[in-house]
């Protein structure tokens, strides 16, 4: 396979950046990467990230060399900052990818939540302040590839889904556009990374690694991806309530929807299994599993594993994934391929580790 992709990551000294490090070095198709960090310009990648040793060679810059990164055939920047980040820089990189001649040719792929609503009002009702650069809403691709993978090919600005955003919509896709689906009750947790590199009061080790909480309850930003994609498929008489919660784990997330759609819906234990059958056939990344999904299957790969049941009328759907692979930076490698190359898989997104 013919080497041909230019990676620049922004915020690569991060837990994302660290994950897409480890993913595009192993990447048949990409020949450089170079990454960005402001408080560890000059050292080797792997002094923070420390598997990666003799794997990604390079060291973070303090800023990126943008003359020299236009020198290859296809061109991705990845930005793994924290949110409002992107946002705020953006005009300015788009003034200077202009001189350099970028502009059209390369594909931007934001992990954070910036691009992800289209809307203002959407945006500041989720995330409690207004956006610094409203005018570029709109125009990201929002990248779920079992929802709109056509979308995705050839995108040159990806907005990747939150990690719970992900999880949440992968177990409830099969059923958007069903109408009247009534009370739908979410319960996800995640794990400690879901937080990023930063320690904070909640993502300290000692207040967190015996500890099980919720958070954020009925009031998480993700919600408004979720409800968009349901609303965008022509969902409508449903009310969703999502709690997450703070699980004592690294990565990973497991989401547990609950719902009793009316029973003209014929949403039976068998056809609900044949629904989502037939829906993830040919998703690469999504497995069907008896019993629960678990975590330690699905950690470290890019893979979302889900389980169905009925009963009573009373429906069921887990699904688990990695945060930083599907949830993150997976996904965006994902992304990366559908947008610029013939592949969707890069042969290194499905190999997870187990027992982690
Ligand atoms: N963690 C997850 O599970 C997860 C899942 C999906 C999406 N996300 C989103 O992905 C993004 C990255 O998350 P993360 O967990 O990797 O965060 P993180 O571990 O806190 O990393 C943030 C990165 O951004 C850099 N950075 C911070 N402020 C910056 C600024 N003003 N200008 C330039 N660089 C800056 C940091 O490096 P320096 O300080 O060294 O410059 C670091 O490399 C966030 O928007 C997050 O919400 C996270």
């Amino acid at each position: 396979m013919v080497k041909k992709v230019a990676v620049y990551i922004l915020g690569g000294s991060g837990y994302g950046g660290g994950e897409l490090l480890r993913l595009l070095s192993q990447h048949p198709c990409v020949e450089s990467i170079h990454a960005m960090s402001r408080k560890h310009v000059g050292e080797p990648f792997w002094r923070v990230h420390p598997n990666l040793r003799s794997v990604a060679n390079g060291t973070f810059e303090a800023e990126p060399n943008w003359a020299t990164f236009s020198q290859a055939e296809t061109l991705v920047v990845f930005s793994a900052m924290p949110h409002f980040e992107l946002a705020q820089q953006l005009p300015a990189l788009e003034k200077t990818w202009a001189k350099h001649g970028l502009a059209e040719r390369l594909t931007l792929i934001d992990l954070s939540g910036d691009f992800r609503l289209d809307s203002a009002a959407e945006y500041e009702r989720a995330y409690g302040k207004p956006h610094p650069y409203p005018q570029a809403l709109g125009t990201f691709v929002y990248g779920l590839p079992e929802w709109q993978k056509e979308k995705i090919k050839g995108a040159k600005r990806i907005a990747s889904p939150g990690c719970f955003a992900t999880t949440i919509q992968l177990a409830l896709l099969p059923l958007a556009g069903l109408k009247n689906l009534g009370f739908i009750a979410v319960s996800a947790m995640t794990g400690s990374s879901g937080s990023g590199a930063t320690p904070g009061e909640t993502t300290h080790h000692p207040t967190r690694a015996n500890d099980f909480r919720a958070y954020k309850v009925l009031n998480h930003q993700h919600e408004a991806e979720i409800t968009r994609l349901l609303d965008a498929q022509g969902s409508s008489g449903y009310s969703l309530a999502f709690v997450p919660h703070s699980a004592p784990l690294v990565r990973g997330i497991f989401a547990t929807v609950q719902l009793h759609p009316p029973a003209a819906l014929g949403l039976n234990a068998q056809a609900l299994k044949k629904r989502y059958e037939d829906f993830y056939r040919d998703a690469l990344f999504m497995r069907l599993v008896e019993d629960t999904p678990r975590v330690a299957a699905v950690v470290g790969s890019n893979f979302c594993d889900i389980a169905v049941h009925e009963k009573n009328g009373n429906v069921v759907i887990m699904a688990a994934l990695d945060n930083l692979v599907k949830g993150m930076s997976g996904q965006a490698v994902q992304n990366m391929n559908i947008a610029c190359l013939t592949l969707e898989n890069n042969g290194f997104l499905s190999v997870g580790y187990y027992p982690t």
